[in-house]
């Protein structure tokens, strides 16, 4: 769905993007993650038209973005980091506004714009004027105006970021739903637990040069993750189990913890873990659960950001897995519950303004 090939960016002498390759296959949710100004709005400004790269090309859908920026512009909806000012629009005029840009008029842009307005839980603002909403509620209606045009690819750059932990879980439930249906979507965020629970495949910026990508698990094992413990429960008393292991040459360290938990550095490869689960369970060890310690996104970026070294030393700490989301809100009285897109028609006559995007920076 979107192919970015060799892409390169200056800004006068310097050099934002370093031959940038990635590859999103359609219904991907594809988190995008890199430290202050690592390149991530760069990249995303160049693959919806808002910027020309110096050297490369981005293909979404079969279309080079640099032969087809209108046409692309019915195929991608772009949520900014920076959200404009609009002097005296209220909510529904404004998403009414972006409507008409994309050829929705009357009956069936209203009923669409208060489909979206209901849709990022902000239907109580419509007649709000937008310069007057909170900068979550603008995050929240700017994604409602990504979405006016039905777009196959949603490009969104930190829409996490100013949102309350109600409004991040909503957003991550929306976009969640969004892509079962098909779309494809890249986010970039720096709330990495939040990305690595709801993306499907990352990719790791650093300095303009794309360090990783692909799934979790591919990335925790491109950063050398399989050399995280083996985390081993057994039932009872665990000494047993602590000097069976600590006789077994790929041993580096055993540590008993606490509720028979033994996390073991282990050098061995796969079949060497196999090996090592069969000697415990020969040796009558009661065995509760057994596996590798899991290598969370934010482990995995803080470990590259650090020049590729374990954030521990040799004897990693414990990792745990990404928290889990907020519950959603039971006690809130108001919201209701978040709603699949609505399909709207499809659409009709190409924007007037050459992005309806555009208009609003
Ligand atoms: N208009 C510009 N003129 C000059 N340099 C720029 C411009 N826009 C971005 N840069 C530089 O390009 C680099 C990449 O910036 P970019 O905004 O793409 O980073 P980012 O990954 O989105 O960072 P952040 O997480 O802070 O949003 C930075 O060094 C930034 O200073
Ligand atoms: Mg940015």
């Amino acid at each position: 769905m979107l192919h970015i090939e060799n892409l390169s960016k200056y800004y006068g002498t310097f050099r934002a993007l370093n031959n940038v390759n990635l590859h999103i296959n359609k219904g991907e949710l594809f988190g995008f993650v890199g430290s202050n100004g690592a390149g991530k709005t760069t990249t995303m400004k160049i693959c919806v038209g808002l910027l020309r790269a110096d050297s490369g090309r981005i293909v979404i859908d079969g279309y080079e973005v640099r032969k087809n920026t209108k046409l692309l512009k019915q195929k991608v909806g772009y949520v900014p980091d920076f959200f404009g000012a609009y002097d005296n629009l209220t909510s529904i005029e404004y998403l009414n506004f972006f409507a008409n840009a994309y050829g929705i008029y009357g009956k069936e842009a209203d009923k669409l714009s208060e489909d979206l307005l209901a849709l990022v839980n902000l239907s109580d603002k419509r007649n709000h004027e937008v310069d007057g909403l909170s900068r979550g509620m603008k995050q929240r209606l700017c994604l409602a105006r990504a979405l006016v045009h039905n777009p196959d690819l949603l490009v969104l750059d930190e829409p996490a970021s100013g949102l309350d932990p109600k409004a991040r879980y909503e957003l991550k439930e929306i976009l969640k739903s969004l892509s079962s249906m098909g779309k494809t979507i890249v986010i970039s965020s720096h709330i990495l637990p939040e990305l690595a629970e709801m993306c499907s495949s990352f990719g790791i910026i650093d300095r303009g040069v794309m360090k990783m990508t692909g799934t979790l698990r591919d990335i925790q094992q491109a950063a050398n993750f399989s050399s995280m413990p083996i985390v081993i429960v057994v039932r009872g008393d665990s000494e047993p189990a602590v000097q069976a292991l600590r006789e077994l040459p790929a041993t580096k360290y055993v540590r008993p913890m606490a509720e028979g938990r033994i996390e073991v550095d282990y050098l061995g490869g796969i079949d060497d873990e196999v090996e090592l689960l069969k000697i415990l369970v020969n040796k009558g060890i009661p065995v509760v659960s057994y596996g590798r310690m899991e290598g969370t996104l934010e482990n995995v970026f803080l470990q590259l950001m650090n020049g590729g070294q374990p954030q521990n030393g040799p004897a990693p700490g414990p990792v745990q897995a990404a928290p889990p989301m907020q519950a959603p809100m039971q006690a809130a009285p108001q919201p209701a519950p978040m709603q699949p897109a609505p399909m709207h028609a499809p659409m009709q006559a190409a924007p007037q303004a050459p992005a309806g995007q555009e208009v609003a920076r």
